[in-house]
């Protein structure tokens, strides 16, 4: 059967002009049964739009490895390692996940109690709240009113040892009815963005990159970013900003010293821009709560040094400049009219290019309202490129 590619619905808040290329739904294929031409089909598109969805899609555990392993098939184990960080107790993944037992590298993520679900007799899932994460919450009262926030912006990935998943499958199973809410920023600005109940947001990295001014541009493409070592345990007694993008610096991380064992070769240092494997576009990818330093090189040589951001470059240590310059470069685009909120309906697929997008949990449930979702990513076979010498010396 031919693919039809039909552009996502926006909702009204959406600046359809920056959504031109982002999202599309996929007709007339199963995805759980791909032949290899359709797959390449589906790979090409989801590089070329970096989220992909599937309506009214039966899926096993099983088929939705598959696919998922398809992307990168030297990959295998589970995006944070077979479950082994987010079962540390002390990371601030560990509630959050479920495994398949037949297919362990699928997790059963949702809200509320769930019976007899693919091996699992009775599975306690909880919807992370921005309430035990961020440094502030939305008062009860407010939260009554159907107000709250966005939990946490990231990209699925350890950030320690292993590799950046390449995708990430989410396939919706029992979606809970409910009014919509309203995620507000709670930063100053007054921003606010109304959003499906339990919605996953999305914002795009290119976008990200694309709108910054030219110093910071710039800057990003002459930067790399130095995670924690275990950086979901690190960054576990830390609270999150009001927009979910990053920590606030109130030097609450674990020390160094106190983490699980770890070794200097297996802390990650990253480009903060990743280039896209099928357009070549740049993707500004940094998982904000987790970055440790600043690796900023020199500007290349011929470049115009008025006004540039570290000329010289730099090795940033200080978290609270590091953390504001990495903020002042992502906020931009976490702004109401560049944000994709997902509708979720029963047995959707939302596929999405994990190193090209950032995206968050949205909202709060109540115990009786039960969600269960299954979702996969793999760690992949290699670490991000990051931006070509050409690109460097166009935007530097
Ligand atoms: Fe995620």
């Amino acid at each position: 059967m031919a693919i039809e590619l039909v552009p996502f619905p926006l909702p009204a808040s959406a600046d359809p002009s920056k959504f031109a290329d982002f999202g599309r739904e996929v007709k007339g294929i199963n995805p759980g049964t791909l032949s290899p031409e359709e797959f390449e089909q589906v790979k090409d598109a989801l590089y070329k739009h970096d989220a992909l969805l599937f309506r009214d899609v039966v899926l096993t555990p099983e088929q939705q490895y598959a696919l998922t392993k398809a992307f990168d098939p030297q990959s295998e184990s589970y995006g944070h390692g077979n479950n082994k960080t987010g079962s540390t107790k002390k990371s601030i993944l560990h509630p959050d996940l479920k495994t398949i037992p037949r297919v362990p590298q699928v997790q059963l993520i949702g809200n509320g109690t769930v019976y007899n679900h693919e091996g699992l007799a009775e599975a306690k899932l909880k919807h992370p709240s921005h309430t035990t994460f961020h440094k502030t919450r939305v008062s009860p009262q407010d939260e009554a009113n159907g107000i709250t926030r966005f939990y946490r912006w990231h990209i699925d990935a350890a950030l320690y040892d292993l590799s950046p998943p390449k995708v990430t499958t989410l396939y919706g199973i029992t979606i809970p009815k409910g009014d919509p809410q309203i995620v507000r920023y709670d930063d100053g600005t007054g921003d606010e963005l109304p959003v499906p109940l339990g919605t996953t947001a999305f914002v795009s990295g290119k976008t990200m990159f694309d709108i910054l001014p030219a110093e910071s541009k710039s800057l990003a493409v002459r930067t790399k970013v130095k995670y924690a070592p275990h950086p979901y345990v690190w960054m576990a007694p830390a609270h999150a900003m009001p927009t979910g993008l990053g920590i606030e610096s109130e030097g609450l991380e674990l020390p160094l010293g106190e983490l699980p064992d770890w070794e200097e070769e297996r802390v990650k240092v990253f480009p903060v821009v990743w280039k896209n494997p099928g357009t070549g576009a740049l993707h500004f990818q940094v998982h904000p709560c987790g970055v440790q330093e600043l690796l900023v090189d020199p500007l290349p040589q011929g470049a115009k040094r008025e006004g540039a951001l570290y000329p010289d470059g730099a090795h940033i240590t200080d978290l609270k400049v590091v953390r504001e310059t990495l903020y002042k470069m992502q906020r931009p685009a976490i702004s109401p009219d560049l944000v994709y909120p997902h509708d979720w309906r029963k047995n959707d697929l939302v596929l999405f290019h994990n190193r090209g997008v950032l995206h968050t949990v949205v909202g709060a449930f109540t115990p009786d309202q039960v969600r269960a979702f299954h979702q996969c990513n793999l760690a992949a076979s290699d670490d991000p490129a990051g931006p070509s010498e050409e690109d460097v010396v166009k935007w530097a």
